[in-house]
């Protein structure tokens, strides 16, 4: 397949174009804004792939996605272009709106107007917290935060585009992801990251909230499969095979990072902090997708692969990066 992979320089987008690359054989134009979570060095080694190809640029600048839509010739559409952390999206909700509102709307004109496929890459965290049980695709949207409201935003454009114009969109909604490339503001590469640095580690509030952990190949290779497998107009939820508890995630970094126990701080607790996630896969399950990585596995190769990679995270943390942790935390990192 030809795809325009928006957001293909962050975390997931990143891991998804080297799957589809170098396992499907096929051509991925990558357009990306580049902002603090999207960098060059996530897609480096991808560059001398045959097929591959970076355009610069925001996917709600409709010169820039028609500018890569000319140099790739798609069949299909995937963005993953977001703002994605709950914390900044607290602190400076503007970036999010604009990017998950005007962003999608544009991506899915554009879909329309050349008769492209559309796969929306979502996230569990539109249907809210739920204390017991699990949530399937037909469960209510309830965001709580600025970051998941604004997905929710453009999950319905998506499905409207469906029911309005026929666009053959589907959404793909994932839970908690981690693994190599993850920008150290997320829980599980900002604990390794600190814990390996001598630095605290932040917990919000009691550490009991929840969260159902894939790794980021797991959900890469659900979304290549829905792309494939689902059926235009529908969501598929695809979620991870372990659920853990925050405390107990950061219990595990210090025992695979040899850090200290005294480490942990406990702080003050995120507004609106939504105590647990829970997915249904059952429905991309049924399509012939299953996660292949257990979290105590996953967690020790990401352990691993941040102790390998210093070049990739060692300009982050001596760059902005610094001024973003101290605004959230109210304290430095370790020089
Ligand atoms: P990320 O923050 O690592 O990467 C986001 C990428 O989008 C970056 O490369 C950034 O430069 C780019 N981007 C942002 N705004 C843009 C714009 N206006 N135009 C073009 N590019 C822009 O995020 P990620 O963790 O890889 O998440 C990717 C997608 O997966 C997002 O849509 C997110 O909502 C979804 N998702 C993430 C998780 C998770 O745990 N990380 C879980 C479920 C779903
Ligand atoms: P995060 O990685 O921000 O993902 P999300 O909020 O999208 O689930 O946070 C995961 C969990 O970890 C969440 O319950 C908040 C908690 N957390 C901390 O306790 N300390 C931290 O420093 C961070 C970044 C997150």
């Amino acid at each position: 397949m030809k795809l325009l992979v928006c957001g293909g320089a962050g975390f997931i987008g990143s891991t998804f174009a080297r799957l589809r690359l170098r396992e499907q054989g096929d051509a991925v134009t990558v357009l990306d804004k580049l902002t603090y979570a999207g960098r060059e060095e996530n897609f480096q080694d991808l560059t001398e792939e045959p097929g591959f190809r970076f355009v610069h640029g925001a996917i709600e600048d409709p010169g820039a996605v028609a500018a890569a839509i000319a140099a790739g010739s798609p069949e299909a559409i995937v963005n993953f272009a977001a703002e994605t952390h709950v914390d900044r999206s607290i602190a400076e909700p503007d970036a999010f709106v604009r990017t998950h509102a005007l962003g999608t709307y544009v991506l899915l004109e554009a879909a329309r107007e050349q008769g492209l496929r559309y796969l929306q890459v979502s996230t569990d965290e539109v249907y809210g917290s739920i204390d017991v049980g699990t949530f399937n695709e037909d469960s209510p949207l309830r965001p709580s935060s600025p970051y998941s409201a604004t997905k929710t935003g453009a999950d319905l454009l998506v499905a409207s585009y469906f029911h309005t114009y026929g666009l053959p969109a589907v959404i793909c909604r994932g839970s908690n992801n981690y693994g190599p490339y993850q920008y150290p503001e997320k829980l599980i590469p900002l604990m390794i990251l600190n814990a390996l640095n001598g630095d605290s580690l932040p917990v919000y509030g009691d550490g009991m909230q929840v969260r159902n952990w894939i790794h980021s190949t797991d959900f890469a290779r659900a979304i290549g499969h829905v792309l494939e497998h689902g059926d235009p107009g529908e969501v598929y939820n695809a979620g991870g095979p372990d659920e853990e508890a925050n405390i107990a995630v950061i219990r595990r970094i210090i025992d695979l990072t040899g850090a200290e126990e005294s480490q942990i701080d406990y702080v003050t607790d995120r507004p609106g902090h939504d105590r647990r996630y829970s997915l249904s896969s059952e429905k991309v399950r049924a399509l012939g997708w299953a996660p292949n990585v257990r979290f105590e596995d996953g967690l020790a190769e990401t352990v691993a692969w941040y102790r390998e990679n210093a070049w990739w995270w060692e300009p982050i943390r001596s760059g902005d990066y610094r001024g973003y942790y101290e605004r959230q935390y109210g304290r430095s990192l370790q020089p």
